[in-house]
This record gives C-alpha cells, sequence and structure tokens, in this order.
C-alpha cells in the first residue's frame, strides 16, 4: 500500500489540495480533523465540556466513530448517523481543537488512522500524520503559507458564509492557533524530518495542487 501524510496548519488549504491530489492519483482522501471533529460534536451533543479531560475519557467508551469512503467522498459517521455536514460547524472546531490535545483521544482514534492506510493507498491530511501516525509513509509533505494569506483565506471564506468577520481578528485568532497547535504536549504541529515542506503563499490553488502532484509523483 501506499501512503502519502500531508500534515500543516489551519488554512494552507491542505484538505483542497489533499483531496484533489488524491483524486488525480486515484489514491482514497482521508481527513483526519473529521475525526476529531465527530468526537467533539459527541461531546457537544452529551454537554460535555471538552476540555474536561476526565469527563470526555469516560465517554469515549460510548463513542463509535467510522469513515466510509463511497462515491470517492469520504462520509464521517458518529454512533452510526452520518454527521458529515454538521461537523463543519464552528462551534464543533472549537471542540475538535480541544479534544485533541487529550492523549486518549489520540490515542483512541490512532490504531483506526492506521488501519485505515494498510487497507487502501491513502493521501492522509492532518496534523501528526508523517510524525506519529504513518511515520513509514513513502511520501510526506508538510504545506504551509504565512499567517496572513491563511488568514485572508479564512476571512473571505466566512464573508461567504454570510458571517461577520474582522481580518485583524481573525489574523490574531489564526497566530494564536498556529502558537497552540505547535506548542501542545501531545503530536505538536512540527514538519517530520523527512518531510518536502511547500509553501503555498501567492499560489492559486491549481498551482497548489500541482506542486504538491509533482512532489508525490517524483518520491513514489
Ligand atoms: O483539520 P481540521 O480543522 O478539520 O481539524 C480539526 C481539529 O483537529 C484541529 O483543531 C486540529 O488541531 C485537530 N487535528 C489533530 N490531528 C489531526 C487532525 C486534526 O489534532 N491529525
Amino acid at each position: 500500500m501506499i501512503a502519502v501524510a500531508i500534515d500543516g496548519p489551519a488554512g494552507a488549504g491542505k484538505s483542497t489540495v489533499a483531496r484533489r491530489a488524491a483524486k488525480i492519483l486515484g489514491f482514497v482522501y482521508v481527513d483526519t480533523g473529521a475525526l476529531y471533529r465527530a468526537i467533539g460534536l459527541y461531546m457537544i451533543n452529551h454537554g460535555i465540556a471538552p476540555v474536561n479531560r476526565e469527563a470526555v475519557c469516560a465517554a469515549l467508551s460510548n463513542v463509535s466513530v467510522s469513515l466510509d469512503f463511497q462515491d470517492g467522498e469520504q462520509k464521517v459517521f458518529l454512533c452510526g448517523s452520518d454527521v458529515t455536514p454538521e461537523i463543519r460547524a464552528e462551534e464543533v472546531s472549537n471542540a475538535a481543537s480541544a479534544v485533541s490535545a487529550i492523549p486518549e483521544v489520540r490515542q483512541f482514534l490512532f490504531s483506526m488512522q492506521r488501519t485505515l492506510a494498510a487497507e487502501r493507498n491513502v493521501v492522509m491530511d492532518g496534523r501528526d500524520i508523517g510524525t506519529v501516525v504513518l511515520p513509514n509513509a513513502q511520501v510526506k509533505i508538510f504545506l504551509t503559507a504565512s499567517p496572513e494569506e491563511r488568514a485572508q483565506r479564512r476571512y473571505r471564506e466566512l464573508l461567504q458564509k454570510g458571517k461577520k468577520a474582522e481580518y485583524s481578528e481573525v489574523l490574531k485568532d489564526m497566530i494564536q492557533r498556529d502558537y497552540h497547535d505547535s506548542h501542545r504536549e501531545v503530536a505538536p504541529l512540527v514538519p517530520a524530518k523527512d518531510s518536502v515542506q511547500i509553501d503555498t503563499s501567492g499560489n492559486t490553488l491549481e498551482q497548489s495542487i500541482n506542486r504538491v502532484v509533482n512532489v508525490i509523483r517524483s518520491g513514489l
């Protein structure tokens, strides 16, 4: 099996680039952030504070999360229900961020991610895929862009969704989240030593996809 790991900070265009690259290569795209989001959603639905490690851990034994890849699109199931659209809510992003800092949650999802990659050729995106989940991936990419560019993309996305937003606030949040993600104790966001770093600042989406596909092809 072939595994391509794509890690990087929020807003670098990872998921779009990884999804399109997987399609071009005929691999399955696995978005691991969706797994953390599903656990975050479970905690919200059950009135459990996602920062409460003890309560989250106690609830984990009742959680079942699975992914389905029919029609080439990933669907996320939480305790048997399709929660694919629901996990994109802003409230769920925050809950996902909180639960992802809990070691037991990471452990809970670890073997599932490994199994997914053992059964099919994957392009897997996340924060710790090249460093922790798939350290033997044939190709590792660390995809990033300047905080200003990532904040600009996020800001435009929010406006498109009809939400009110201030660019300066979005940038401040982005810088804070970067700091938090790269300094957390478990699985911090750092480039794997053997990863190829790609900075997409100033690139169009098509240019970023081309660069990523070229790196993958030359690494296989
Ligand atoms: O990528 P996405 O925004 O969907 O990820 C949701 C949350 O899950 C983020 O806060 C991110 O830090 C966390 N995450 C993680 N490890 C991964 C994927 C996502 O900690 N492999």
